[in-house]
């Protein structure tokens, strides 16, 4: 076959490279199936930006002040889509829908699959099938037991900084309390961290596998050689994500194994007893990823979220003074040291509208929940998706739509009184209605009504110093926390 001649394949490239060049800088805006959805130019072409501003905390709101600007349909990557359209929630998380989870969730916990992580449909609902009952409304009755006894040791010992006039940093406190709780739920030993006062080092590993979330999210291919990465955090997450796990192996190993069994009431003796469709347990390393996974979705999630909401209440002091007349009247005022039964508050209309309007402004989980588009694409309230784009509602801006939440910036429980179809269908801090929501609703409830209205009942409470809003803002890699990790209160019994 005769060669081409030099002068012809550099006339030939001369042609390509800049047609090629030419097609790349049109296809964004001018060809792409997504063209007609808004955003920022630079969006069309890289999302080399919103790495940078997942990297510095500040991705949901960043998404948030390009839906102010664009829209409820921004484009924010070539391939990735934000909506904040209440049409496009159902579709996207509601029962029937085909959207699957993308890969941000599938690297995580050394990638194997477990109720939070898992993408495949069939395999998800087989394991949503075999947990759900673990955290029904009559099963989470039986961890109130576990639940009251860290709360009254946490209770303790802030009453005990209290009556040395030092001041209590109720982050610390919270952090220490849903760690020992979830720890207590979740491997069925205590890791002790209300009385350290400091995280246990299974937990540091846990922890500190997350350091590199960020990474994780766009680069999820590369976890397998992370070990090998030029940068030694990464390596540092790496070397925590395999410690964590292989102790975690050991706890459960020597739980299961344990002579003493009969006391048990906890989430790890249930996952044990789970069976599948066919009658079979669950694996043991399945068992030590679910418990840890367990450990990651419920401590952050529920101490961020007490914090604001102990934060807001101070700062008003007319709420403070209506939840304590709540609190009263239904617990009265001669036990105060008592930690109350959830019985006696899963109906005060004051201290569950504080709550939810807590977790509706600040938000634990503020941004995406991404998910892909299923094959053959999709329409969505008349725009089309085509397969494998990846879109998602972030919890952040659907509550901030001043349409369904008036006045959204403005902490208002009584807001709540008044619940619309509308405001239920934007309400998501826990994720939409559907197949992924969150299975630790109620336990979460139940957590923080049983804390808050331990606190409160028990102590006045005062700021100890100059509490800034910005000091509160939330810092987000993923899970978001108040950016100060610090909100030092004085705490003084009641009587
Ligand atoms: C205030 C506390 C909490 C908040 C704000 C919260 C938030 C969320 C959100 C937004 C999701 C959906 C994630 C997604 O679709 O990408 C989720 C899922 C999940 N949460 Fe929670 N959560 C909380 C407490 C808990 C607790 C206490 C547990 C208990 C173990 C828990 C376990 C889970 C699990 C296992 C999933 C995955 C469910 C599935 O995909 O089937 N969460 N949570």
């Amino acid at each position: 076959m005769a060669l081409l001649a030099p002068e012809l394949v550099i006339r030939i490239v001369a042609c390509i490279v800049p047609l090629y060049l030419i097609y790349s800088l049109l296809y964004p805006w001018y060809i792409s199936p997504v063209r007609k959805i808004p955003g920022p130019w630079w969006a069309g072409y890289t999302k080399w930006w919103l790495v940078y501003k997942t990297w510095m905390g500040v991705r949901a709101k960043t998404i948030h002040d390009l839906h102010l600007k664009y829209g409820p349909w921004v484009r924010v990557a070539p391939n990735e889509i934000s909506t904040a359209d209440s049409e496009a929630i159902i579709p996207i998380y509601g029962i029937n829908s085909d959207f699957v989870k993308t890969e941000f969730y599938t690297y995580q916990l050394r990638g194997i699959p477990e109720l939070f992580t898992m993408a495949d449909r069939k395999a998800h609902a087989k394991r949503r099938r075999e947990l759900a009952h673990l955290f029904s409304m009559s099963t989470i009755t039986e961890y109130e037991d576990i639940i009251a006894r860290n709360v009254r040791e946490c209770m303790n010992l802030i009453a005990a900084e209290g009556k040395h006039g030092k001041a209590s940093n109720l982050y610390d406190w919270w952090h220490y309390l849903s760690m020992d709780i979830i720890c207590d739920l979740s491997f069925g030993l205590t890791f002790n961290m209300l009385h350290e006062g400091a995280e246990n080092p299974h937990v540091k590993d846990i922890y500190g596998s997350l350091e590199i979330e960020p990474v994780r999210w766009h680069f999820g291919w590369l976890n397998k050689y992370a070990h090998l990465a030029p940068f030694k955090f990464i390596r540092d997450a790496e070397a925590c994500s395999v410690r964590g796990f292989e102790r975690g192996r050991r706890i459960v190993h020597d739980y299961m194994h344990a002579s003493e069994k009969s006391h048990r009431k906890d989430l790890l003796q249930k996952m044990i007893d789970a069976r599948d469709d066919n009658g079979q347990p669950l694996p043991e390393d399945d068992l030590n990823i679910q418990a840890t996974s367990f450990i990651v979705a419920g401590s952050h999630t529920t101490s961020s979220s007490l914090t604001w909401i102990v934060w807001r209440i101070l700062k008003n002091p007319d709420m403070l003074r209506k939840l304590n007349e709540e609190l009263d009247s239904a617990l009265g005022t001669a036990n105060r040291q008592d930690v109350p039964s959830h019985t006696f508050l899963e109906d005060l209309t004051y201290l569950n509208c504080i709550i939810k309007e807590g977790l509706r402004i600040d938000t634990a989980v503020p941004g995406s929940t991404p998910r892909y588009v299923p094959r053959g694409g999709a329409y969505i309230n008349g725009r089309y998706l085509p397969e494998r784009t990846i879109v998602s509602a972030q919890a952040y801006t659907c509550h901030r739509d001043p349409k369904v939440f008036p006045d959204p910036d403005r902490f208002w429980p009584e807001r709540w009184l008044d619940e619309t179809p509308e405001m239920r269908k934007f309400y998501i801090p826990f994720g939409a209605a559907g197949p992924r929501i969150c299975i630790g609703i109620h336990l979460a409830y139940m957590e923080l009504r049983v804390i808050l209205a331990a606190l409160f009942h028990r102590f006045d409470l005062s700021f100890a110093h100059y509490t800034s809003d910005e000091s509160m803002d939330m810092h987000e890699l993923w899970l978001a926390n108040p950016k100060a990790q610090c909100l030092d209160v004085i705490a003084k019994e009641r009587n």
